[in-house]
């Protein structure tokens, strides 16, 4: 791969020697929560966000966009894959009933600080399951879920995962009639966004996605002269 002489990839390879088989997921991480424990602000993760309103509010225009792009009943069992800090998914663990919300991360990391910011009531009262992918994946497999939608992660999903990534969100959704929601960086080839930015052609995620059926797509914006970011809704045939 080109992209390999570039951006953080010497700080991966060096990772690598000690971590052997790791992946980037896990590397990257791993740099990222260090940063936000040493107070950092992160545009999407941690307790320290860079927006001016705080941190339930800053989630909200994302949850809205969700909510318009696609309907998810307020009785369905959801899934937030990425989930990181929780920022969208504190809204829907809110929103849906008691024991209807699944989070995933790659590490504890991110998810310790969004059941600090949710709080214990919340907690308590809606029984959400959330963890790593590693330990949880099983248990949210097993829930069944109606909806998944994976937030502002579809992007940052490093090639060589890019096929797990995409047959963990199909495994979670095997209910017929379920559907997945992401966004993702459309680009005309496959190329590198900044550091841990990917953009694929739309062809490669429709492809991908089969069984599922694209459902839905809504523009959100572009992304430098790179290409340009989607919302897509897929739905698993009945
Ligand atoms: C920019 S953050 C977004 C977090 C959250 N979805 C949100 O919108 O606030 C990207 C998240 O994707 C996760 N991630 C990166 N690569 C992943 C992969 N291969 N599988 C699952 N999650 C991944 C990261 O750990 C991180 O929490």
């Amino acid at each position: 791969m080109t992209e390999q002489t570039q951006f953080d990839d010497a700080a991966f390879a060096e990772w690598l020697k000690k971590n052997p088989g790791g992946e980037y997921s896990l590397f990257s991480a791993r740099k990222t929560a260090a940063g936000i424990s040493k107070g950092r602000p992160h545009p999407t993760l941690g307790p320290r966000l860079q927006v001016d309103s705080d941190w339930w509010e800053a989630g909200k225009p994302i949850v809205n966009e969700l909510l318009e792009f696609h309907r998810i009943s307020e009785t369905a069992t959801v899934c937030d894959y990425g989930c990181g800090s929780l920022r969208i998914g504190a809204h829907f663990l809110k929103r849906q009933p008691k024991g209807c919300f699944f989070g995933l991360d790659v590490t504890e990391d991110f998810i310790s600080y969004g059941r600090e910011l949710i709080g214990a009531d919340l907690l308590e009262e809606k029984r959400p399951t959330i963890g790593s992918i590693k330990s949880t994946l099983d248990k949210v497999i097993a829930a069944q879920c109606d909806v998944l939608y994976s937030t502002h992660v579809a992007i940052h999903v490093h090639p060589d995962e890019k096929t797990t990534y995409l047959n963990n969100l199909k495994e979670i959704c095997h209910k017929p009639g379920s559907t997945i929601i992401f966004d993702a960086l459309i680009s005309k080839d496959r190329v590198r966004f900044r550091n841990s930015g990917w953009g694929w052609p739309i062809k490669f995620y429709v492809e991908a996605m089969a069984p599922f059926v694209l459902s839905g797509l809504s523009y959100r914006r572009p992304r430098e002269n790179v290409g340009h970011e989607y919302f897509f809704a897929f739905e698993r045939p009945l």
